[in-house]
């Protein structure tokens, strides 16, 4: 059984499918919910379902992020993770951290990369008039949003779509593709996923 430890900053629905998903013959069980943020909504999500939590708040330590990491790291090292999945963690990453955890971490997000990294991606895809959005889900190298892509979920662009309209049409799509992602990677098979 494979050890998964799942990093948020918000509402945490990414990690409620994923630890929803994470029964039966799944071939892994979610250890730990780790979030930056001390209200983040994904904590009680997490507590309810079972699956401890902590909190690891990186505003006490400024601008020194290697100081932050070295405390998610401390958390990360008692939880004993095989697999990190960043779920709406909103914290960049240094390369240091990341190269501990290569091959073993995974981020979604919000946009059909490598259009759009960073932030707004909803809103850049409007402004370029894209006819379709979408999201994905990619494993974590220290290029932001960069590192290989392990499965894809695509949906139109309409007439009339805001930023938030088009947020409210990925987010579901997210919830089935970063379970199905996850599931194959935990099985050891990268073959990409694609959905729609
Ligand atoms: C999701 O849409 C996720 O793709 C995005 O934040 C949201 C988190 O929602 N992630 C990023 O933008 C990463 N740069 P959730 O907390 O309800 O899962």
């Amino acid at each position: 059984m494979k050890r998964v430890a799942i990093l948020i900053s918000g509402s945490g629905s990414n990690m409620v499918a994923l630890v929803d998903s994470m029964t039966g013959d799944h071939p892994a069980r979610p250890v730990l919910v780790l979030s930056n943020v001390p209200g983040a909504g994904g904590l009680e999500k997490a507590a309810a379902r079972g699956v401890p939590t902590t909190i690891v708040d990186h505003k006490p330590f400024g601008k020194d992020r290697e100081a932050f990491e070295a405390a998610l790291q401390a958390e990360l090292e008692r939880a004993a993770p095989d697999i990190l999945c960043l779920a709406g963690f909103m914290r960049v990453l240094t390369p240091g951290f990341v190269n501990r955890w290569a091959g073993r971490m995974l981020n979604i997000h919000p946009s059909l990369l490598p259009k759009y990294r960073g932030l707004n991606t909803h809103a850049r895809a409007l402004e370029a008039e894209d006819s379709e959005a979408g999201c994905s889900v990619h494993e974590v190298t220290a290029e932001l949003d960069g590192g290989p892509i392990l499965g894809q979920a695509r949906v139109p662009i309409l007439p009339g779509d805001t930023a938030e309209t088009l947020a409210a049409r990925v987010l579901p799509v997210e919830h089935r593709l970063y379970p199905a992602v996850l599931r194959r990677y935990a099985q050891g098979d990268r073959a990409p996923v694609m959905l729609g």
